[in-house]
């Protein structure tokens, strides 16, 4: 099979056929419309390729997610984010002599420049950490300036994975009213993340290893997920050229929509107001059912995975170690437990291939572990950095990048003339 045949109008013409590395088949349309005039329609995108990519590799009908070929599981189970960073970004497991190296560069340009804490107090209090997050990360780009050079593009990759979580805990602390707290370079990744979350001076903060151990899952299982929504963002915008900074900063804004990263905090909502209401989930899957109500279950479906999240079934058993291990319940756990029994049996949900997805239990978790609600999508943010990273990369260094930009079927008005105000 290595040409597609179309045939529009009365005229018949072939297009190649391209095969992924799992046998993934794709027509090539590179040439469809100068070819043949048209253009293909596919709003939403769910069955256009916008690139080749070597990172990650998803099989939804089987639940599969591997990054760089290692399956997420073998991941979950033994890597540390910072060597997840590394694989993503840079294609191979590194060996020791790399990932310390790769470590202490991480460890090294925490800081940011004290000219960015006067950002944040221009923020009213109740600013929504993604806002700030967002907004920060583009101004990295005021600080370090691009260049073509690769080794000062790998620096910027640096600086950014660095001092991102400094920015994401300075944004809580200003949130809160505390002090900033700065950095520590005796601490892991996911340690120095806590604890400039959480210390509150003149207390001295000891960071937890369920929490560090917990936090290190969370972000690992958020790291990449191929062409989603935020990535295709960063890969747009970075098509354009845009710097590092700004691509990476407009895949956050892309990611705090409820039906995206954002959906973690909205299922927290959503079991709170169920709590609330008594408890009565069952009336919440008839609303869910319901076209009408305008209520979707968040944290169910994928527009990918049509059998399981492999992401979900991890944190579905972590979320309940972690509770037991930090002594905490949360009547939440059982209303979304029972939630997900109830749809898994459901013909609405089964029909759909509707199951809880990557956002479900995340939630639980991160409420356990003392993170407010308005900081989860940050953390989201936190730990898919290494994929957008890799994906800006990837598509940086492909020479057959170009612009992106889609076609539209025109629907509007057809030409007509202008009538002067007075004539209207
Ligand atoms: N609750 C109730 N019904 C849902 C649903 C949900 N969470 N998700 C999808 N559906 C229904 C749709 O109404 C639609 O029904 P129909 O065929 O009768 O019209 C069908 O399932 C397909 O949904 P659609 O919106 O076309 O799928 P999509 O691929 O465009 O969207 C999501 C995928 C993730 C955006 C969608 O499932 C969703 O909104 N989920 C909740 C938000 C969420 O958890 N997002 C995080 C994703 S990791």
């Amino acid at each position: 099979m290595d040409n597609a045949k179309l045939i529009l109008g009365d005229q018949e013409y072939e297009f190649p056929v391209i095969k992924g590395s799992e046998d993934e088949v794709g027509i090539d349309f590179t040439k469809l419309r100068s070819r043949t005039g048209a253009i293909s329609f596919d709003p939403g995108y769910g069955n256009t390729g916008a690139c080749t990519s070597e990172i990650t590799y998803i099989d939804g009908e089987n639940g599969i997610l591997r990054y760089r070929g290692y399956p997420i599981e073998q991941i979950a189970e033994s890597a540390s984010f910072v060597e997840v960073c590394y694989l993503l970004i840079y294609g191979h497991l590194p060996d020791e002599k790399e990932l310390t190296n790769f470590q202490n560069q991480l460890t090294r340009h925490t800081l940011i420049h004290e000219d960015m804490k006067k950002f944040f107090e221009g923020y009213p209090p109740a600013t929504h950490p993604m806002a700030i997050m967002s907004a920060m990360l583009v101004s990295l780009s005021a600080f370090y300036p691009e260049s073509d050079d690769p080794d000062i593009i790998n620096l910027n990759i640096i600086r950014l994975l660095a001092k991102a979580k400094t920015l994401a805990a300075f944004a809580y602390k200003k949130s809160i009213g505390q002090p900033y707290i700065y950095p520590r370079n005796d601490l892991s990744y996911t340690g120095d993340f806590l604890h400039m979350m959480f210390a509150v001076p003149p207390e001295p903060y000891h960071v937890s290893p369920v929490l560090e151990k917990a936090l290190n899952l969370l972000l690992i299982l958020h790291a990449d997920h191929e062409q989603n929504c935020s990535t295709s963002t960063v890969r747009m915008v970075g098509s354009s050229q845009a710097n590092l900074f700004a691509s990476i900063g407009a895949g956050v804004c892309a990611l705090w929509g409820p039906l995206h990263g954002g959906a973690n905090q909205a299922v927290i909502d959503m079991l709170e107001m169920i709590r609330k209401d008594g408890g009565d989930y069952k009336k919440y899957m008839g609303l869910a059912k319901d076209k009408e109500s305008g209520f979707r279950l968040m944290g169910f479906g994928h527009r990918v995975y049509k059998n399981f999240d492999p992401r979900a079934t991890i944190l579905k058993e972590t979320a309940k170690s972690v509770l037991n291990e930090l002594g905490v319940h949360d009547p939440l756990l059982e209303i979304a437990q029972e939630l997900e029994n109830i749809a898994l049996s459901d013909d609405y949900f089964v029909q759909r291939n509707l199951y809880p997805n990557v956002d479900f239990y995340s939630g639980i978790i991160y409420r356990a572990m003392g993170i407010p609600t308005n900081m989860f999508t940050v953390i989201f943010a936190l730990g898919r950095l290494p994929g957008w990273i890799a994906q800006w990369k990837e598509m940086r260094e492909d020479p057959s990048t170009r612009i992106n930009r889609p076609r539209q079927i025109y629907t509007g008005a057809t030409a007509r003339d202008y009538v002067p105000v007075q004539k209207r």
